[in-house]
């Protein structure tokens, strides 16, 4: 059988039940989409129902605040994949009436849709022949063909994308790219795939010549620059010391303790002893480690975290326009960014 159908006639086998694979509604489509970026099924689809019952069309998502949207994707991480949805979606009912649209063409220049994500909803909801090429795909091809060019490096991303569109089943290519992705994530995994019992075994190239786990290639890109912040927990009564980020770092607009970053780790001296603290807590403040330093990887970046509690602060006066207290009741209103909200919620700040 050759590989398209091969993949096809294993997907109707071991296919997975998933909800976004019950419609051809584009806008319910590009709603799994985005979240399933970065982000693995299991802890996707809890957001993805959430925001299709929160925002059943793409009018409601365009007309809700970005203060909730952010909030309801509180815990996802890439908070630029919904602050672009939101974009993407008011975009959609200026130009298209609220119509989402379903032709690759037009869906790539909406904001946060790349080639990936469009090739996606136009042959899932459309039936265009456009093959999708993600993480999934490239691992499926770069084994079965013995294909070590770098995925990432301008000639393989080429090849690749010409040998995914020379494949593509032209009569089903929504079915098609469905197949090849998930036979991407349950069969041919990364780490440890399943090559006893696959179907494609006898042709893969990568098997047969032990390269399976060598395969695909990845030029390694620059590398993390590692930050370390010591965050602040100031309590006052039932309220907690907060403080709202601002444009041009990671987390625009959520929600954070008051940070201290420090070009390296500090102990509880050392901190004590900065300017900042000073200026924040005054020389009487008691500095007392609650957790951390935990690490927290974002894309390029390596947090250290620590969580420092201030007891007997000098009494906080508007020092800094952007800590304010919160009670604490009221907390669970404000986005905060995954490293905070699972600091909050260990500690039972709540
Ligand atoms: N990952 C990205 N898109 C997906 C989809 N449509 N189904 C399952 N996993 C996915």
């Amino acid at each position: 059988m050759a590989f398209s159908a091969e993949i096809i006639t294993w997907y109707n086998r071991h296919k997975r039940d998933l909800p976004w694979r019950q419609t051809t509604d584009p806008y319910v489509i590009w709603l799994s989409e985005v979240i399933l970026q970065q982000t693995r099924v299991v802890q996707g689809l809890p957001y993805f129902h959430r925001f299709l019952s929160h925002y059943p069309d793409v009018i409601a998502f365009a007309s809700a605040p970005e203060e909730e949207i952010l909030l309801h994707w509180q815990g996802l991480g890439y908070y630029s994949r919904a602050r672009n949805m939101h974009h993407a979606a008011k975009a959609v009912v200026s130009t298209y009436g609220g119509v989402f649209p379903n032709r690759y063409d037009e869906l790539v220049k909406l904001k946060g849709i790349g080639e990936y994500t469009a090739a996606a909803i136009a042959s899932f909801s459309a039936n265009e022949a456009k093959a999708v090429l993600d993480g999934n795909v490239f691992r499926v091809l770069a084994r079965y063909f013995g294909i070590d060019d770098p995925i990432n490096s301008s000639r393989g991303k080429k090849l690749f994308s010409e040998l995914a569109n020379d494949l593509l089943d032209r009569t089903h290519p929504g079915l098609y790219n469905q197949a090849i992705m998930e036979f991407g994530a349950i069969q041919c995994k990364p780490g440890s795939p399943n090559c006893n019992d696959c179907v494609l075994r006898l042709d893969c190239r990568a098997l047969k010549e032990k390269r399976v786990n060598q395969l695909p290639v990845k030029i390694k890109g620059k590398a993390s620059r590692n930050r370390y912040f010591n965050y602040f927990v100031v309590r006052k009564d039932n309220q907690i010391l907060m403080n709202k980020r601002e444009k041009g770092d990671i987390w625009e607009n959520l929600y954070e303790l008051p940070l201290v970053e420090t070009p390296q780790q500090v102990d509880l001296r050392e901190l004590s002893m900065a300017a900042e603290v000073l200026d924040a807590f005054g020389a009487n403040a008691d500095l007392r480690l609650i957790a951390g330093p935990v690490k927290h990887v974002l894309s390029h970046q390596n947090l250290f975290a620590q969580f420092v509690a201030v007891d007997r602060p000098e009494p906080f006066e508007n020092k800094k326009i952007n800590w304010n207290y919160v009670f604490i009741k009221d907390l669970g209103t404000l986005a905060k960014p995954k490293l905070i909200y699972s600091f909050l919620k260990e500690y039972m700040i709540k």
